[in-house]
């Protein structure tokens, strides 16, 4: 039953035959278990400094300025109401073709190294000939093409929402709130520091940009407690995070990559940290998954309600939503989630906390079903597993979302026949059984992407689509022309 669900899965297995030979074994004759005496008596109670190190007057060179003052007010104000001045994605004067047609492996991507030496002549001493920008071109820090351009721009737009989500859930919540929520005055500020990571972030980006880097915009938000609050800012630097990771590798400017590369990866340190808030396990998998930035677009869209006059706007696409029955990570039994415990329509609208008390795990103390923050839960009861029914309701294209309502979700698919799981290194399909008009169901598919890691786990990315196209991570996007809907499944 469950092998027979898995149609097509990416593999790049091609590599196998490159694979090296079975690692050392394990260490013998080491004394265990170790005894190291640890401290005993009273700890301390006093506390300063008993002795100085030396120190001599330093002063910092002035900072460079932020694009953003530190927003700490309440921003949200629900959806907008008016009506847009413009309409539709930014299009080129001239677009060449509907898909990209699949080509052979590039013909100079031919190295392989079997002997461990070095193939051709080193350029200087303990570099090896290679690599790109090594060559002693001065880095220009600049988006160097439309697709820079836009996935920049695009990153813009997610880390301006980061910046106001962090500081509003602080400024909305009250410290009570947190503490019932079992996040304490420590943790409040550590989300200010997050928020504040975001300030920089967004600055870079700006700069990377020019003069026509968007601005900060007006925000919807769907929660309404501090859990839920968590649960979406998990959510959210979820696709803030893969969104990163599905272009990064594809930008004409490797400077802007380097740059980029080093704030994903505290983009991704945030995202654990949300999860470890809600008493999820920090980071289920062996890889984080990329995803193409439609899809990163169309999560983060909903979630704007509107922007300044003049704001530049985006070229990606916004594809139909798709909703399904995720379990409530707040729940001892994840399999008694009912089957719509989301707080709103959105697709990435966080679990309904507000359920009764005696089937919440948040002040839950046995281990296996507590879902209070920590460093890392293992639920006995996982969120989801292989084989578990999945229902899916999708939206028909023409809505109007995003920003002042004005981009339009679209789709180029043919008729709806798969769904595609997007995790770690694979996108998977399972068959979709249509029971009427824009509703169906799958099956969560079971397999590894190496021995001993289930590839379904943590949030990740569901479609439906037209084909059960073979696609990999660095080819990912030619699955665009066939989704037929987009959604967001929390597997665990
Ligand atoms: C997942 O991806 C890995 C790496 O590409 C591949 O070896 C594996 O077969 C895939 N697993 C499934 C179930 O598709
Ligand atoms: C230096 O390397 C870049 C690619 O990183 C290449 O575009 C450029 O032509 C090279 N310049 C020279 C002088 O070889
Ligand atoms: C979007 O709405 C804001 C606030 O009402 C307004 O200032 C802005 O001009 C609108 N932008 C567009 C493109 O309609
Ligand atoms: C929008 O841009 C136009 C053209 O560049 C400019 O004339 C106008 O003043 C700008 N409006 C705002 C509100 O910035
Ligand atoms: C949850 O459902 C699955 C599949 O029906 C089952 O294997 C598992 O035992 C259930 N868990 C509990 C705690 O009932
Ligand atoms: C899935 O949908 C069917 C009806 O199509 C319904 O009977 C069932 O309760 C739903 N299950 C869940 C877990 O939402
Ligand atoms: C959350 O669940 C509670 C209890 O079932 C219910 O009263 C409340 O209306 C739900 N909230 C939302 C936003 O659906
Ligand atoms: C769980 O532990 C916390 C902190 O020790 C305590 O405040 C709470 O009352 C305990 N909850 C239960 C249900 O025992
Ligand atoms: C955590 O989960 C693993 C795998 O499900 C299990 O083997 C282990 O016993 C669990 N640990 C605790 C402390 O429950
Ligand atoms: C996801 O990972 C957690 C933690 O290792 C594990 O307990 C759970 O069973 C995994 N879920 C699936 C579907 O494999
Ligand atoms: C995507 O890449 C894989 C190789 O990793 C290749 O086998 C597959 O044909 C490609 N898909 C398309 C549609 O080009």
């Amino acid at each position: 039953m469950l092998t027979k669900t898995i149609y097509a899965s990416t593999l790049l297995s091609a590599f196998a035959i490159a694979a090296p030979a079975p690692q050392v074994p394990g260490y013998n004759d080491a004394e265990f278990p170790l005894t190291v005496a640890q401290p005993t008596g009273q700890p301390a109670s006093t506390f300063g400094p008993g002795s100085q190190i030396a120190a001599t007057e330093t002063t910092a060179p002035s900072a460079p300025p932020r694009r953003s003052s530190v927003v700490t007010g309440t921003t949200s104000h629900g959806p907008y109401e008016g009506t847009a001045t413009t309409t539709g994605a930014v299009k080129a004067s001239t677009t060449l073709g509907e898909t990209i047609a699949p080509l052979p492996p590039n013909p100079t991507a031919t190295y392989y190294n079997s002997n461990g030496q070095l193939q051709k002549p080193a350029p200087v001493p303990y570099t090896p000939n290679g690599g790109l920008g090594t060559n002693g071109t001065e880095p220009r820090y600049m988006v160097n093409s439309d697709f820079d351009y836009e996935s920049i721009q695009l990153g813009l737009y997610q880390e301006w929402i980061e910046l106001d989500l962090f500081n509003n859930g602080l400024a909305v919540f009250s410290p009570e709130d947190f503490i019932e929520a079992g996040l304490t005055a420590e943790d409040r500020d550590y989300i200010a520091f997050m928020a504040n990571q975001e300030t920089g972030h967004a600055t870079l980006l700006s700069n990377m940009l020019g003069e026509t880097a968007a601005p900060q915009c007006t925000y919807n938000y769907p929660f309404t407690t501090v859990r839920e609050f968590i649960d979406f800012n998990q959510k959210l630097t979820r696709w803030g995070e893969s969104g990163v990771w599905g272009f990064i590798n594809h930008l004409d400017s490797r400077e802007v990559g380097q740059m980029l590369s080093q704030s994903i990866a505290t983009e991704a340190r945030q995202q654990m940290s949300f999860r470890q808030m809600l008493g999820l396990h920090p980071q289920p998998f062996w890889f984080s998954t990329g995803i193409p930035q439609s899809w990163a677009w169309t999560y983060l869209a909903p979630y704007i309600s509107s922007c300044p006059q003049n704001t530049t706007r985006l070229a990606w696409q916004n594809f139909p939503k798709l909703l399904l029955n995720n379990p409530n990570p707040n729940r001892v039994s994840p399999n008694d989630t009912a089957s719509d415990e989301k707080v709103g329509e959105r697709i990435a609208d966080p679990s309904n906390s507000t359920i009764p008390a005696d089937e919440s795990c948040v002040n839950v103390n046995t281990t296996g079903y507590s879902c209070g923050p920590a460093i890392a839960r293992n639920r006995s009861e996982p969120l989801t597993f292989p084989g578990r029914l999945v229902n899916l309701t999708w939206e028909a294209p023409g809505v109007p979302v995003g920003p002042n309502n004005s981009y339009v979700t679209s789709t180029n698919a043919g008729e709806p026949a798969f769904v595609a799981w997007v995790a770690q290194l694979n996108l998977t399909y399972t068959p979709l059984t249509i029971t009427g008009e824009n509703v169906g169901y799958t099956y969560q598919p079971a397999g590894d992407v190496y021995e001993g890691d289930p590839l379904v786990n943590g949030t990740m990315f569901v479609a439906i689509t037209d084909s059960d196209l073979y696609l990999t991570p660095f080819n990912l996007s030619m699955i665009n022309p066939h989704v037929v809907a987009l959604g967001l499944y929390q597997a665990g």
